[in-house]
C-alpha cells in the first residue's frame, strides 16, 4: 500500500493543481524553484527555507484586502481580519525581541529603512518646526514655512558603515535613495585587524554632529557593540537606528545577548523577515516610547497599504522563532559558521577578520587564491556552490569585480546540516579556489570576469556536494512528484 500524503504535500499539490488549471507555465516555475533549491548548496547569508505554514499562510484572501493605517485606525473600512494578524506579528515581535513597540507592516528590508528614517526625520526635525511655527501638523504651515521645513528635511546628516566595511546601500550610499536624502559619510574598520574602529568612529561623529547614527552591515563577520554606539550616539546628540535585517534570528534566537543585542540600546531597530528569522520576505521597524508614532505613521508617510498576507506570515514566523528549538537554532547557525571559517583557514584560506563571530564569514579570495570576487563566485557555482561576491575593505578590485566571497550558514542550518559537513564544504571550497585560475578576455588580454576550472574538479565537487545535500533533503514532508 502507497503510504498516504503528508498534509503539507496534499496542500501544496493541490494549490499548484489549482493554479495549473489557469497558467500551467507559472506552476511549472513554482515546482521547478523547489527542486532548484533542493539541489542547491546555498552559502548565500542573506537567504533562507521558510516553513510550510509561513508560506501557507501568505496565499490567501488577505492579499485582496487594502488595510492602510494602524490597528484599529484603518482608513478601509472591514479590516478587523487584518486588525488581528498584524496585532499578533506585533504582539509576537515585541515579546521575541523585547521591544516597546514593533510595526509590522513593511514590505522589506528598505522599506523599513525608510520608514525609520522619517520617523526621526518626523520627531527631530519636523515636530520642532511645526511647534515654532503653532502648527498642529504640516498642512497647516505657510507656503513660506513649508518650504523652509523641506529644506531643512533634505539637509540632515547621516553617519553610517562604509561599504567595503560591510555596510549596505540603504545606509545612506548615493545609489539609493537614503543617499540622495542625506549628506552623508562613513566610518569603517581597522585596516589592521578589519574590526570596526569605534574610537575613529567616535572622532568622526563628534566632528560631523550626525543626526542619526546607523549600525548594522550586510557583509560584516564580527559582533558589533551597540552600547558604546549609544553612547557615542548621546554624545554627539544623534538617534542610534541598528539595521539588524541580517543577524535578526541571531538576535531572536538569543545568541546575541547584552551589548550585543540591539534593541535595548537603540532608539529605533530595523529588520528584514526572510534572513536568519526564517520569515516571509518583509521588513519590521522595533522603536521605544520616544518614536512610537512617528514610526506608526509608516502608512502613508512612505507606505502605501499594508501586505496582510505578509504580516499573517510574519506573525506565524515570529511565533516559531519563539519557540525553544529556534535558539538551537540560532546557536547552530553560528558554530557552523565558526566551523566553516576554522575549516577554511586550516586549508589556508585568509578571511577579513581572521574568524567569524556570527552567521557570516568574508573570504579574502585575492590574497588567498589570487582571484577576484566575480571569478570565485562563477568557479564556484560551475561547481554547484552557491555564494556571492562582496567587496572587502579597501578592495583593490572595487565594488563590482570585488576581492571577497561571502558565504552564510542561516539556510544549510536550516536543512539540518552541522559542523562536520562544514568541514567538508570548506574542503570543497578550497578544492575548486585552488584549482581555479584568472581567465582572458576573448582578444587574449587578462580578465577580471573570467575564469578556468577544470571540468573534472567542477564535476567532483558537484557530485560531493549533491550527496551531502541528499543526507539532508529540504521539506522532507513535502513530495510534489
Ligand atoms: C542590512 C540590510 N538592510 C536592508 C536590506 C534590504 O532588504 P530588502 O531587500 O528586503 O529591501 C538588506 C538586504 O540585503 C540588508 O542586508
Amino acid at each position: 500500500m502507497p503510504e498516504p500524503l503528508s498534509t503539507e504535500s496534499t496542500a501544496f499539490r493541490s494549490a499548484l493543481d489549482v493554479i495549473r488549471g489557469v497558467e500551467p507555465r507559472v506552476a511549472d516555475a513554482i515546482g521547478q524553484e523547489v527542486e532548484d533549491q533542493r539541489a542547491s548548496l546555498k552559502l548565500i547569508a542573506s537567504e533562507n527555507y521558510a516553513s510550510p505554514a509561513v508560506l501557507l499562510a501568505m496565499g490567501n484572501w488577505f492579499s485582496d484586502k487594502y488595510a492602510e493605517g494602524t490597528i484599529g485606525r484603518r482608513f478601509y473600512a472591514g479590516c478587523r481580519n487584518v486588525d488581528t494578524v498584524e496585532s499578533l506579528a506585533a504582539e509576537h515581535a515585541k515579546e521575541l525581541f523585547g521591544a516597546r513597540h514593533a510595526y509590522v507592516q513593511p514590505h522589506s528590508g528598505i522599506d523599513a529603512n525608510l520608514v525609520a528614517f522619517w520617523a526621526v526625520l518626523a520627531a527631530r526635525v519636523e515636530a520642532p518646526a511645526l511647534q515654532r511655527a503653532g502648527a498642529r501638523q504640516v498642512n497647516d504651515l505657510s507656503e513660506k514655512d513649508w518650504a523652509e521645513l523641506r529644506r531643512e528635511l533634505g539637509n540632515q546628516r547621516m553617519l553610517g558603515m562604509s561599504l567595503d566595511a560591510g555596510g549596505h546601500l540603504t545606509h545612506g550610499f548615493r545609489p539609493n535613495i537614503s543617499g540622495k536624502m542625506f549628506d552623508q559619510r562613513s566610518y569603517g574598520t581597522d585596516p589592521a585587524t578589519g574590526l570596526l574602529d569605534y574610537d575613529a568612529l567616535r572622532a568622526t561623529a563628534r566632528e560631523f554632529k550626525p543626526l542619526i547614527i546607523v549600525a548594522g552591515y550586510s557583509a560584516y563577520p564580527r559582533l558589533v557593540n551597540f552600547r558604546i554606539m549609544r553612547e557615542i550616539a548621546d554624545e554627539v546628540g544623534a538617534t542610534l537606528m541598528v539595521d539588524m535585517a541580517h543577524f535578526a534570528g541571531l538576535v531572536a534566537g538569543k545568541v546575541l545577548t547584552g551589548d550585543f543585542d540591539p534593541v535595548p540600546h537603540a532608539q529605533i531597530v530595523t529588520t528584514t523577515t526572510h534572513k536568519s528569522l526564517r520569515g516571509p520576505r518583509g521588513g519590521m521597524v522595533l522603536c521605544d516610547d520616544s518614536l512610537v508614532e512617528q514610526v506608526d505613521r509608516g502608512c502613508p508617510m512612505v507606505l502605501g497599504g499594508p501586505l496582510p498576507h505578509v504580516m499573517a506570515a510574519k506573525a506565524v514566523a515570529l511565533a516559531e522563532a519563539r519557540q525553544p528549538s529556534f535558539q538551537d537554532y540560532a546557536q547552530r547557525i553560528v558554530d557552523n559558521s565558526r566551523a566553516l571559517a576554522d575549516g577554511l583557514m586550516r586549508r589556508g584560506a585568509t578571511l577579513v577578520t581572521g574568524g567569524t563571530d556570527n552567521h557570516l564569514n568574508l573570504i579574502d579570495v585575492a590574497t588567498s587564491y589570487g582571484l577576484t570576487g566575480r571569478q570565485a563566485e562563477s568557479a564556484l557555482l560551475d561547481s554547484g556552490v552557491v555564494t556571492n561576491r562582496n567587496a572587502i575593505p579597501q578592495d583593490p578590485n572595487g565594488a563590482w569585480y570585488t576581492s571577497g566571497i561571502r558565504i552564510g550558514t542561516p539556510a544549510l542550518t536550516t536543512r539540518g546540516l552541522g559542523t562536520g559537513e562544514m568541514d567538508e564544504i570548506a574542503a570543497l571550497i578550497d578544492r575548486v579556489l585552488t584549482s581555479a585560475e584568472a581567465g582572458t578576455t576573448s582578444k587574449g588580454a587578462p580578465s577580471k570576469a573570467q575564469h578556468v576550472l577544470d571540468e573534472k574538479v567542477a564535476d567532483e565537487v558537484s557530485r560531493r556536494a549533491a550527496e551531502l545535500l541528499d543526507g539532508f533533503p529540504l521539506y522532507p514532508g513535502i513530495d510534489l512528484s
